[in-house]
Parts: structure tokens; C-alpha cells; sequence
């Protein structure tokens, strides 16, 4: 049985269609002091796969409500599906006295689940927080399904060399073109491309994450200037804060998409295959 976190209610019904199983019923309600409480309404007498993107403190809280919620109502066994890992990106300490948020997350999870699978992680070493076995789902190629069958001259170009390997998923599922990444700024240079050249060319600008859409959007600025034919921003989370969208296409792209491990109006593809495979 699949059950829902609330910011994951389209990714779940995908997944249990793609695994043919039921979709729990759950309720979620807010008790006036605003602490949430979630109910599993039926009993579950089977594995139960809890889909739920801890985009908020509040989906935190859910997700370890709905894991406890499931072994009440009878799961044998509980997986949690983390399709974006919220706190991800807090993974190292800088200053002594810092924590590492995402171990904290990570160890919270694990006590109320039998297993983890988390897509596309900010680091890989986002696993090795995790107390239960864990699995990262790369969830990069379904981002070549949107782009147009006949690009020109393809080039697949991250926005930094950390996330090279998402370019390299997308251009290998889509079959054809050249990888680069563009070398961070310094001291007030732009980002550039490290040898390739971009001139009449269609280019995917890839990452994991678009956020404020700040890393996007200078990115694309950049290929624009670089005289690029069509520019294309695609992301594997499209956290996509207010203005991210229009920053993005204000400078060039042409089409701007992510998959559906956040709900978006731009969540273009799905991940529910690659979890299905997963599992
Ligand atoms: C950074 O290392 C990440 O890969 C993303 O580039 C970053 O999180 C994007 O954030 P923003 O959209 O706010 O620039």
C-alpha cells in the first residue's frame, strides 16, 4: 500500500499505478495551536511505501506521524520514499558548534522505517547518514523525455562540475551530444563553459536544484551570450521559490522543466518508473 505525504499526493498515485497497489487513505488536520496530526484510516496488512518530499518542517513531521501511523495500522514492513530530502544540502559543518542537519533528518527518519530511497541526493554522502539501508535513485534521465527529437549539435551542460554526472544522465538517455560543466565564478567573473563552444548550438543546462533560481538563470545568461541557438533549463528538484521561473526565462530559455519529486506547475516528468525499479 502507498501512502502520501501532502507534498507528494501526484507522485504517490503515479507510483501506485506503476506498481499496481493501492493508495492508502490518510487524513492530515491541524489542531489550533497548528501541530498537525495524521491518521492511516484503513489497516494495512502489507508493505507500506510512504511517499512524502520533506520540503517543509511541517512535511518532516508528517513523514514521521505517517511511518508511525503505519506500523499502528499493521504494515510488516515500512519504506520511505524520499523523493527530495529536505535539509540535504546542510551535509558538513563550516564553524565549530555547527551540526550537520541532514545527519540529524536522516537518524529522526531511520527509526521509524525498515528502508530508505531518496532521488538524486544534493551528495551522495547523504546515504551514509541514514541508520537503515538506503538507496539512491538517480533521477536525471527522465529529463531528457521533454527535449525535442532532433536537437542541434547537442551540448549537456551543468551548471557546475559537482553536478557534471546529471548532465552526462540526461545526454546518455537522450542519446546523442557532448557533455561540459561550467566552472564556477570568481572574484565577480561569470561562470564559464571550460573548452566547449556554444555558438549555434542547442544546449540543456542541467542541475540538481533550482532554487531561487539565481544559479539557473546566470547560467543561461551565459550560454545566451555565448550565442547558444535554443537554451533549455532543466532541473531534477524544481524547488522553484517566487520569481525562479521568470528570472530563468527572462534570459533566454525556452523551455524550463524538473520532475515531479516537488509539485510544480513545471514538474514536467516523473520519477514514479525509476522508484518503481527501485523498489
Ligand atoms: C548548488 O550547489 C546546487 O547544485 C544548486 O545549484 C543550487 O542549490 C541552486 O540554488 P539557487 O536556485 O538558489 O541558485
Amino acid at each position: 500500500m502507498i501512502l502520501s505525504g501532502s507534498a507528494s499526493q501526484t507522485l504517490a498515485a503515479r507510483l501506485a499505478d506503476e506498481l499496481d497497489e493501492s493508495l492508502g487513505a490518510t487524513t492530515t488536520k491541524r489542531f489550533p495551536d497548528d501541530e498537525l496530526h495524521v491518521t492511516v484510516t484503513e489497516p494495512i496488512d502489507e508493505r507500506a511505501i510512504i511517499v512524502a518530499s520533506t520540503v517543509s518542517s511541517d512535511a518532516h513531521i508528517e513523514l514521521l506521524q505517517l511511518q508511525d501511523a503505519a506500523r499502528q495500522a499493521g504494515a510488516d514492513e515500512v519504506v520511505t520514499v524520499l523523493p527530495y530530502m529536505g535539509y540535504a544540502r546542510q551535509d558538513q559543518t563550516f564553524e565549530p558548534g555547527e551540526i550537520i542537519s541532514t545527519r540529524a533528518a536522516a537518524r529522526a527518519i531511520s527509526t521509524g522505517t525498515d528502508r530508505v530511497l531518496t532521488v538524486t541526493p544534493h551528495e551522495k554522502n547523504v546515504a551514509s547518514f541514514f541508520d537503515v539501508p538506503t538507496t539512491v535513485i538517480d533521477g536525471a534521465p527522465r529529463l531528457a523525455d521533454p527535449l525535442p527529437a532532433a536537437l542541434t549539435d547537442p551540448l549537456f551542460l551543468s551548471t557546475d562540475a559537482a553536478a557534471a554526472p546529471l548532465a552526462e544522465s540526461v545526454r546518455d538517455a537522450y542519446g546523442a551530444g557532448d557533455c561540459d560543466h561550467l566552472i564556477d565564478a570568481t572574484d565577480g567573473e561569470r561562470p564559464a563553459p571550460t573548452e566547449e563552444s556554444l555558438a549555434g548550438r542547442d544546449v540543456v543546462v542541467v542541475d540538481d536544484i533550482v532554487g531561487t533560481g539565481s544559479t539557473m538563470s546566470g547560467s543561461v545568461a551565459v550560454v545566451a551570450d555565448a550565442e547558444a541557438d535554443r537554451i533549455f533549463a532543466t532541473c531534477v528538484h524544481p524547488v522553484f521559490a517566487t520569481g525562479a521561473l521568470s528570472k530563468i526565462a527572462r534570459v533566454g530559455a525556452e523551455l524550463i522543466y524538473g520532475t515531479d519529486t516537488l509539485e510544480r506547475v513545471i514538474s514536467d516528468v516523473s520519477v514514479a518508473p525509476a522508484i518503481a525499479d527501485a523498489l
